[in-house]
């Protein structure tokens, strides 16, 4: 995966400064949804399937876990930007099915509410 990165960073950089790789979906909530996704009731399971696989301790990235609410509030917008332009999860690893991706997607443009 790390070789990948400078060809992931060139994908990214090489438009017009808000590209995305071609497959990634412009498909961010205009407003928070009604009702919100729920943390409780679907949205952990997403973070803990997708993303706590490598941010957690005995993940890749263990410097930056996502596994409680605690955890992953300070860093919504972070997480935002990076699963909207498809850079996390990382080439490689499973992305997101649709559904997945809106609920996470949708309760970050809420603003992730402890719900
Ligand atoms: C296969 C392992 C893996 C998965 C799965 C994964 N990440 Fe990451 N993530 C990393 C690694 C390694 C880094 C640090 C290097 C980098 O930025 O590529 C990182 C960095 C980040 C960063 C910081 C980026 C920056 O520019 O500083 C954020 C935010 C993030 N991940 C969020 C997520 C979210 C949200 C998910 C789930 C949707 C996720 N990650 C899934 C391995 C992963």
């Amino acid at each position: 995966m790390r070789a990948l990165r400078p060809l992931v960073a060139s994908l990214l950089l090489g438009g017009c400064g808000v590209a995305s790789p071609a497959a990634c979906p412009a498909d961010l909530p205009a407003a928070c949804p009604s009702p919100a996704p729920s943390f409780d009731g679907s949205v952990h399971d997403v973070i803990v399937r997708r993303c706590a696989i490598c941010h957690g301790p005995n993940g890749e990235n263990p410097g930056r876990p996502l596994e409680t609410y605690e955890q992953i509030v300070p860093q919504r917008s972070e997480m935002l930007s990076q699963v909207y332009a498809c850079r996390m999860p990382p080439p490689g690893a499973a992305p997101p099915t649709e559904s997945e991706r809106l609920a996470l997607l949708g309760w970050l443009v809420c603003g992730a509410p402890n719900n």
